[in-house]
């Protein structure tokens, strides 16, 4: 179930290349939030968009202090006290919105 599923997701991405936006979000979390959370796109669905919302707003401050708070997330401290993340941040929540629990683009997987 588990490979099925990360397949329908590979799946709906290749259209992602269309849309610069939710292309440039989707690789910034590829690139940025991947390696420690590595259920990878599973991690997504386990917020709704207000949730994720919440975390990104204000150029993602939330998100960033939980990490900053956090001695286990030490390696991206670098990365979310830099400018990257703050300008990336709008894009990456577009990303997770597109893709969080409650957008009703996950389960269909068609
Ligand atoms: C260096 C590793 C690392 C990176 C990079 C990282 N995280 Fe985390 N993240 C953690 C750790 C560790 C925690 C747990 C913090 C705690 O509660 O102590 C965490 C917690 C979280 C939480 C809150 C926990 C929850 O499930 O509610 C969210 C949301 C989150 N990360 C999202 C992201 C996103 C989005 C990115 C990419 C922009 C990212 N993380 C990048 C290590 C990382």
């Amino acid at each position: 179930m588990a490979r099925f599923f990360i397949f329908c997701i590979l799946f709906i991405f290749v259209p992602f290349s269309l849309n610069a936006a939710l292309y440039k979000g989707q690789e910034e979390f590829v690139n940025a939030c991947v390696g420690c959370h590595e259920t990878r796109q599973h991690f997504i669905v386990t917020k709704n968009k207000k949730e994720w919302r919440e975390l990104i707003e204000n150029g993602g401050e939330k998100l960033a202090q939980i990490h900053l708070d956090s001695f286990n997330a030490k390696d991206s401290h670098d990365y979310f006290k830099s400018k990257i993340f703050i300008e990336n941040s709008r894009h990456l929540m577009q990303f997770l919105m597109e893709y969080a629990k409650d957008s009703g683009n996950v389960p269909a997987c068609n």
